[in-house]
């Protein structure tokens, strides 16, 4: 039988090509062609056979079973273990650290019984071995340095694994297609046959996607509708964490996220990070605010930094790390606006310490108060910790997870806290030493 060839087909009008085109000649639309495998059969020949359809009230759901992985962090992203015949992607920049997860988990499944084959396309079994001592991995893990997906597919039916861990989904090569390895065909056929592996064998597979900065790459975007969940790990070398964060989840929740430190044997779990963000603190120094933030379901106090400087730009200077400039901008209108304090001939530093990234309208009142403290250079109580949305009028509104938050302000011990006054009828939060609920900025910039 002939190779199925692929082609070039355009998302937005069909338009096909034999090759890649930047700028579909049709419809006009840029960087829109993906490639696709081409059936000379046509579809005529493929009427399917009809089934029994089953009634919803008669299957029998057996409650997913799952295996924890050992690694407590992890485990938590998963919703508690790995789930029989699952097919989990984890999709992260190169050198993040996915090799070293899946690595540590193999070695801690392995340990706890649980059999393992690890395809390391990517890398040769001394490589692997290399890495394996770094981080004290158990010899159980079987290693198979192969790229052909065929090959793969018929070691792990010989082997019958209890788990298979693709390193990586872009080395993998289907021999039945043209097209280089990591190309969108390839990624889909070599998926098609891990999904074949995980829901007819029950075994669960582990694939790591590598993404770019800008996402680009073909690989982990097109698998995403594929698998039963994916996982991002963020943060780079220049960040204190690695947030491995579920962003599809078929068997638990996405609001988790798993927190590790690179370290020199191997990710070490991070189950108090509040603690690590606050350690290098400076308390009694302008410009400093706690803000008690939440990741998925989980409390962090991150430290906000403001810096504010006479300018000697016509344009004064607004920099912002690890969060908006919208949202620093709009503070500082708000600031300007209602609490008398003029920005006008500063420049404006701020920043999250610890490569925290900070997306959640709450960060507003506490970068408002670090921005004051640093305008007037006047620092802000020991402990202070806030969290609210700031309206364009100047009034506080609350935000979701009040308790939470609250707790790990109380845990750490810090305080005074500043919170949005509750809406009436609303109960007044308890938890935290001396909170102070606000209803406008000017109530404690003013003070
Ligand atoms: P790696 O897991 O190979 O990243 P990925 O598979 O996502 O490309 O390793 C990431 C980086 O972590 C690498 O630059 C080396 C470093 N590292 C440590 O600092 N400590 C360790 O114990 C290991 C195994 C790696
Ligand atoms: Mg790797």
């Amino acid at each position: 039988m002939a190779k199925p060839r692929t082609e070039w087909r355009c998302q937005q009008c069909g338009y096909a090509a034999p090759k890649w085109l930047g700028r579909c000649p049709d419809c006009g639309e840029y960087g829109t062609f993906v490639e696709e495998v081409f059936s000379p059969m046509g579809s005529a020949a493929l009427t399917g056979v009809a089934r029994k359809p089953v009634r919803l009230g008669d299957v029998v759901a057996s409650g997913a079973s799952r295996t924890p992985t050992g690694l407590a962090e992890f485990d938590r992203v998963l919703g508690g273990g790995l789930v029989r015949g699952s097919l989990v992607l984890l999709a992260g920049e190169p050198g993040i650290g996915k090799s070293t997860l899946l690595l540590q988990a193999a070695a801690s499944l392995s340990t706890s019984g649980h059999s393992v084959l690890y395809a390391c396309g990517e890398e040769s079994a001394e490589q692997v071995k290399l890495r394996a001592e770094r981080i004290g991995a158990a010899d159980a893990i079987m290693l198979l340095p192969e790229v052909d997906a065929a090959v793969i597919e018929a070691t792990a039916l010989a082997e019958r694994p209890d788990v298979l861990v693709i390193d990586s989904i872009q080395t993998m090569v289907e021999p039945s297609l043209d097209g280089v390895a990591g190309s969108v065909g390839q990624v889909r056929a070599c998926a098609a046959r891990l999904m074949r592996l995980a829901k007819g064998e029950g075994m669960t597979v582990l694939v790591v996607g590598h993404v770019t900065k800008e996402g680009t790459v073909a690989g982990p975007r097109v698998l995403e509708h594929t698998v039963d969940a994916v996982l991002s790990f963020e943060g780079d070398r220049d960040h204190v964490f690695r947030i491995v964060r579920a962003t599809k989840n078929r068997f638990g929740s996405v609001s988790e996220i798993g927190v590790f430190e690179m370290a020199e044997d191997g990710l070490a779990g991070v189950s108090n990070p509040s603690a690590v963000l606050l350690a290098d603190r400076a308390t009694d120094v302008p410009g400093s605010c706690v803000l008690a933030t939440v990741e998925g379901t989980r409390p962090l106090l991150v430290e906000v930094q403001a810096l504010v400087t006479p300018t000697y730009l016509q344009m004064p200077r607004r920099l912002a790390v690890g969060v908006d400039t919208a949202r620093v901008l709009q503070a500082l209108a708000v600031l300007e606006r209602r609490a008398g304090l003029a920005f006008g001939q500063h420049d404006v530093y701020v920043s999250v310490a610890g490569g925290v990234k900070i997306t959640e309208p709450a960060v507003d009142l506490a970068l408002a108060l670090a921005l004051s403290s640093a305008r007037l250079d006047k620092a802000l109580p020991g402990g202070t910790v806030a969290f609210g949305e700031i309206g364009l009028t100047g009034e506080l509104r609350s935000v979701r997870q009040t308790a939470p938050r609250l707790a790990e302000a109380a845990r750490m011990g810090l305080g005074p806290v500043y919170i949005a006054a509750p809406s009436r009828g609303a109960k007044v939060p308890v938890g935290a030493r001396s909170v102070s609920s606000v209803r406008e900025l000017a109530e404690i910039i003013g003070a």
